[in-house]
């Protein structure tokens, strides 16, 4: 058992929780993750190693409720367990000083960003970062990421903060501003790694990609992590999750990722129908005593 030591929520939906686990502490590398269950007949998700503290022996993690499991995870508070927390998994980012190091995230990806700008950063590189959210209300760790890095700019689709558009329109600015990137970090939902990637490759600006493949043991046994890169076949969780953007077949990879939509939503569905009640017993005994 892991004990939450705080939680908190950060943004509608998205809570940073700080774990105690000395031994990951003490091993994690930017780029790594953990594999989690929440309890002990749930599904194990793998969540990225946002932060550590090796002399207090926690790590952080930023989680976005997507479906059952994150939001089950979300409710959680200071004082609960979780029931098994597996890493540091995954290889280390890959970090040299390319000169500018340009890292675009995209909603809860900025706390994948976070190590790796961190890492970058202490490599030499000059870096600067792009955060996009849909709106502003959903843009996380944006002064975290300030503390990191030589510049940061935002978007928001909606246009209620930064530059009302898309990350990819922040980096064709950058661009046209003549600063020209050398390596660049995207990390995100799949189909804004894509568009960065697409941009980027023609172009040539060597572009790394984080995938978010569906894992089940994040161990390189089970082949649920299958993605091609390159033509050829491999596993997310023990080759990744970083890839060369240039080379990611994206629509394979997005049709995967939709496999168990049907039975993620019924799962979700059901999930929320029991807090409901169990919410509603509550206020009911409230009111009685
Ligand atoms: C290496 C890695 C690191 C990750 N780091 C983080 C992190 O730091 N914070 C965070 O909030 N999430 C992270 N994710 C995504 C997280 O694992 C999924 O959101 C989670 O598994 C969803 O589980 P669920 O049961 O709540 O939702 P589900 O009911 O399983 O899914 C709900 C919806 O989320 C999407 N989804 C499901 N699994 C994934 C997945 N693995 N990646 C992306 N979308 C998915 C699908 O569109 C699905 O319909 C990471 C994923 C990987 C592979
Ligand atoms: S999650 Fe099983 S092989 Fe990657």
């Amino acid at each position: 058992m892991y004990k939450i030591l705080k939680a908190k929520f950060i943004a509608p939906n998205v809570k940073s929780f700080i774990i105690e686990a000395p031994l990951i502490a003490k091993k994690r590398q930017a780029g790594q993750f953990v594999m989690l269950r929440v309890h002990d007949k749930g599904e194990r998700i793998p969540i990225t190693i946002a932060d550590s503290d090796i002399k207090a022996g926690w790590i952080n993690i930023i989680v976005q409720g997507l479906g059952k499991t994150s939001a089950h995870l979300n409710t959680l508070e200071a004082g609960d367990h979780l029931q098994d927390l597996v890493g540091p998994l995954g290889l280390p980012t890959h970090i040299e000083n390319w000169g500018t190091l340009v890292c675009i995230s995209g909603g809860v990806g900025t706390a994948e960003a976070l190590p790796i700008a961190a890492a970058g950063k202490a490599a030499g590189n000059r870096v600067i970062s792009i955060i996009g959210a849909r709106n502003k209300d959903l843009i996380i760790a944006e002064a975290q990421m300030a503390e990191l890095v030589d510049e940061v700019r935002i978007s928001t689709d909606d246009g209620s903060a930064g530059r009302h558009g898309l990350v990819t329109d922040v980096l064709q600015d950058i661009m046209d501003e003549g600063i020209k990137p050398d390596m660049i970090v995207a990390i995100g939902p799949l189909p804004m790694m894509a568009a960065v990637s697409n941009q980027t490759k023609e172009i040539g600006i060597p572009t790394m990609v984080s995938l978010n493949a569906i894992m089940v043991d994040g161990t390189g046994m089970c082949g649920a992590c299958r993605a091609t890169v390159g033509g050829k076949t491999v596993f997310v969780c023990v080759d990744g999750p970083e890839f060369d953007g240039h080379q990611v077949d994206f629509k394979e990879l997005g049709m995967r990722q939709k496999m168990y939509k049907k039975q993620e939503a019924e799962s979700h569905k059901c999930f929320l129908e029991k807090q409901m009640k169990k919410l509603k017993t509550e206020q009911a005994e409230e009111v009685s005593s």
